[in-house]
């Protein structure tokens, strides 16, 4: 037995880092959606390593993908939105995270507050601003776009208000497979309208009465999942004729394997201390097949989900064409 444990671990510790903190988010052979909410920075042992402990995660891609969200919103504005009367909401996320990822990154991150004055300074971008809360023009780029240019997260922000929650600001480059312009101004429900099974599995009314009783200051998270090809994090309906034919071509393909990427979105659902709305990070993780396959539980347990996954789940997250293929290679080990 003792045995098995040093092997174990001998086998772990030699994998990189991208695959010792992936947020693998199966714990079954098989995958339903549910309501699946828990407390965040909840520390989360996996086969192959842990994720979780933290808020904001910052990994290896940090600058990467910085740059390419500052490109997709040069090129695409309407990728970042804010309703009016969202802007303290704005603020009152900087601040909330802005302290937190200082407190998470001691060595290279600090905030300091006095009154609305802040000092924010931040060592991975050499970078050392002050700004005042509540006042847009300190900010060059304006409040919403620099706190987009320190986190990888997307971030969205819902009014709550008439008993539901309404999507009225946000800065989202990396949506998977829909459009952040086209659901500003939408409430909680109507966002969730096309996913297939929520209604009749009463899955989203109920995540909607938990999102509405939560506190100012409390924390959650959730994960979800999709396929990807290639290491592409906008995949939004925007781009859609860039991305979407690879969808078609990619089963026939023997670069598959490596092209084919597990996406996971580690999703935190705060409710903001001060202005009382909703906010939702999206942070989107990456993970080629190859990879997975080197934890030999990821392997089995994700070809078996993707063999068994009810058809309208597999159409409404857009992998039919390609799933089997994914999940004959994860199973031929
Ligand atoms: C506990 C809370 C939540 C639950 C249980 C939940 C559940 C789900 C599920 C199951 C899907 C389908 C995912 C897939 O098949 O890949 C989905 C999609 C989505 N969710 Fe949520 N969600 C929650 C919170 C939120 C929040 C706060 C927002 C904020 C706007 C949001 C926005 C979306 C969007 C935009 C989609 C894609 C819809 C489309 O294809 O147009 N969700 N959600």
């Amino acid at each position: 037995m003792s045995i098995t444990i040093i092997d174990k671990d001998a086998d772990t510790a030699v994998l990189p880092e991208r695959i010792r903190r992936f947020p693998f988010p199966f714990s079954a052979d098989s995958y339903r959606y549910s309501a699946n909410v828990e407390p965040a920075t909840k520390t989360v042992t996996t086969e192959a390593g842990e994720w979780g402990a933290r808020l904001l995660d910052i990994d290896e891609h940090y600058l990467q993908e910085l740059a390419e969200r500052d490109g997709v919103l040069t090129r695409d504005p309407s990728r970042m939105q804010v309703l009016p009367h969202m802007r303290p909401a704005v603020w009152d996320t900087i601040s909330t995270l802005l302290s937190a990822m200082a407190e998470e990154y001691p060595d290279t991150m600090s905030f300091h507050r006095e009154g609305n004055a802040c000092r924010w300074r931040n060592a991975l971008q050499n970078l050392d601003v002050e700004f005042t809360i509540g006042d847009d023009s300190s900010l060059p780029m304006g409040p919403l776009r620099f706190l987009g240019s320190q986190i990888q997260d997307d971030i969205i922000l819902l009014d709550v208000r008439e008993d539901t929650m309404w999507l009225d600001a946000g800065l989202v480059t990396f949506a998977a497979d829909w459009s952040f312009g086209f659901d500003v101004g939408m409430n909680f429900l109507e966002i969730h309208g096309p996913v297939p099974r929520l209604k009749e599995e009463q899955i989203i009314t109920r995540a909607h009465q938990f999102l509405l009783r939560l506190q100012p200051g409390e924390q959650y998270r959730r994960t979800n999942w999709t396929m990807t090809i290639d290491r592409r994090l906008d995949t939004s309906t925007e781009t859609y004729p860039e991305w979407g034919p690879d969808r078609g071509t990619i089963a026939a393909d023997p670069a598959l394997p490596d092209r084919l990427h597990l996406r996971v979105e580690v999703q935190h659902l705060i409710r903001l201390p001060h202005s009382g709305a909703m906010l939702f990070l999206v942070r989107t993780h990456l993970l080629p097949l190859s990879d997975i396959a080197r934890v030999p539980a990821w392997r089995e347990k994700f070809g078996r989900v993707l063999a068994e996954l009810p058809e309208d789940m597999a159409d409404y997250k857009g992998i039919s064409r390609f799933r089997k293929a994914a999940s004959d290679w994860l199973l031929a080990g």
